[in-house]
């Protein structure tokens, strides 16, 4: 059983100085994948899944699967629902037993945000559950539906945010952004370093498809403690899936099941060797 909670995950990797890879899925295989790398390498990981990407995988038929799929694995998982934007998706993912949750309000303004998190904190809490929150706007979408305009975090405003909100775990926007980048990213790690001088609370870094091995280890050298995947989990399923047809290794539906899981596992291994997580779960 082990079903894990970001609260500690994040302060571990904090003491330990490295960051914790959250991987979104979309079905059984891609948690198969992630779950199969994390036990190899023994690092603790996150699930997650983003409320956008409901309507192709319901959250009570994922949801509950996440949950299991973490309470039998054999390294700390967390299950967080990624990019909340509703009361009721984020009261359901509580109910069905995820340990954190994400309440997304970049897009509003400041006081809104605030007001809105302290609401999502006060629900999480009798659940046990950790709350991570946006500032600043990270560029384009998680299911690049819409293409945000990429925002920097301010300092101040940060500080503000988390003395206010007191959230677990805060999401920045440096130069990060959803989806594949248009033209290499460059982060802004002066920012980086005035809000971890400010705030005291783990950082997230969203929008990690595509950024450097050399800008990741600088993250979260520098106060990232949770790197959110979700782009490349998906192309590395799909290219996986299209090599194996090309190769005439699928002969039936389970040949086209362990490609996916494969696609998956080896994404998420890659990345968790980057991130410094391996071995920080024995
Ligand atoms: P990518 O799709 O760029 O990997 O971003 C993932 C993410 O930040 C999910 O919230």
């Amino acid at each position: 059983m082990s079903l894990a909670n970001i609260k500690t995950l994040l302060k571990d990797a904090q003491d330990k100085n490295y960051a914790v890879g959250s991987f979104s899925v979309a079905n059984m295989e891609m948690v198969l994948g992630v779950i199969k790398a994390a036990e190899e390498t023994k690092s603790p990981i996150i699930l997650q899944i983003a409320e956008v990407r409901l309507n192709h995988s319901p959250l009570a038929v994922i949801g509950p699967l996440m949950v299991a799929a973490a309470k039998n694995a054999k390294v700390p998982v967390a299950v967080h629902l990624d990019h909340g934007t509703t009361l009721e998706c984020i009261r359901q993912a509580l109910d069905l037993g995820f340990t954190s949750v994400m309440f997304d309000g970049s897009h509003l303004p400041l006081d809104e945000n605030i007001s809105m998190t302290q609401k999502v904190v006060a629900m999480a809490k009798p659940y046990g559950a950790a709350v991570e929150a946006e500032i600043g706007c990270v560029g384009g979408s998680e299911d690049g539906s819409v293409d945000i305009a990429m925002r920097c975090t301010s300092p101040q405003q940060a500080e503000k945010f988390f003395s206010e909100t007191k959230v677990d775990a805060l999401a920045i926007a440096i130069g990060n952004a959803h989806g594949f980048y248009k033209e290499a990213p460059c982060l802004r790690f002066d920012i980086l370093q005035k809000v971890k001088e400010t705030v005291s609370v783990p950082l997230v870094l969203h929008g990690g498809t595509g950024i450097s091995e050399e800008d990741f280890i600088r993250c979260h050298q520098n106060g990232i403690k949770k790197i959110n995947i979700a782009t490349a989990t998906f192309a590395s399923v799909e290219n996986q899936v299209r090599k194996a047809y090309n190769e005439n290794e699928i002969g039936g539906y389970y040949d086209l099941h362990q490609a996916e899981i494969k696609g998956a596992y080896e994404n998420a291994k890659k990345h968790m060797e980057i991130f410094y997580s391996v071995g920080k779960a024995e």
